[in-house]
């Protein structure tokens, strides 16, 4: 087995930034598990699923065929043989994945990808169960968060940069309502493992919450 580094945590606190910076830094590589699950909401979607019906979710997850290929350091996430990577960061898919990934059937099949793709090389993995569930032995394990203003008002930003309108009372709102559902489901809800380092980014750069990943990462190895 490879060296394993899981951080998890809601929506907004800087993840998938952080995990690519980490990935790179160290010649890893990076896996966006969120990337899998829209990509399956993006299949649902595309069958015209109801996210509610979960005998309907579970049937047909299982005709997904979802892979990942890594083109010029990049994850590429196929969806029955079609790169979505361009297709899967839309509200509507958003909304989709949040409710589907809940479903038992949806969550085995990406776990079993995941751990498969953990146990060839060195990972640094993001999602929200990955300390908890997916990898539970990884040797550097980060519960990353931040207050819901802070992250509501980065997303606010990345919009106002390409262009699009938005009110970041309603993001706020959205964040809120996304993390509770994480939070709340049955199965692998968002929480820390007993053994994550808590790490709260809000009042941190970049820099500084990669490098207090990379001091961990030194202590362990
Ligand atoms: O991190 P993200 O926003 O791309 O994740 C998309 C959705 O998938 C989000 O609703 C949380 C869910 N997810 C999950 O349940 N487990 C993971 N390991 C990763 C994401």
């Amino acid at each position: 087995m490879g060296y394993q580094i899981a951080i998890d945590g809601p929506a907004g606190a800087g993840k998938s930034t952080i995990a690519k910076k980490i990935a790179g830094k160290l010649g890893f590589i990076y896996v966006d598990t969120g990337a899998m699950y829209r990509a399956m909401a993006l299949f649902l979607m595309n069958k015209g699923i109801d996210a509610t019906d979960a005998a309907a979710v579970s049937l047909n997850c299982k005709d997904a065929d979802i892979t990942i290929r890594y083109e010029n350091k990049e994850q590429v996430v196929y969806l029955n043989g079609e790169n979505v990577n361009g297709m899967i960061r839309t509200e509507q898919v958003s909304n989709m994945a949040s409710v589907t990934s809940a479903n038992p059937d949806v969550r085995k099949k990406l776990v079993q990808l995941q751990q498969k793709l953990a146990a060839d090389a060195d990972v640094v993995m993001d999602g929200r169960d990955i300390g908890t569930c997916v990898l539970p032995d990884a040797d550097v394990k980060v519960f990353l968060t931040a207050g819901s203003r802070v992250r509501a008002e980065r997303r606010y930003k990345e919009l106002v940069k390409k262009g699009e309108e938005c009110d970041i009372d309603v993001i706020e709102k959205d964040i809120i309502e996304r993390d509770r559902q994480d939070m709340t489901r049955e199965i692998s809800p968002l929480t820390a493992a007993d053994d994550a380092v808590l790490v709260d980014s809000s009042y941190m750069t970049i820099d500084e919450v990669a490098d207090a990943i990379m001091k961990m990462t030194a202590k362990k190895s």
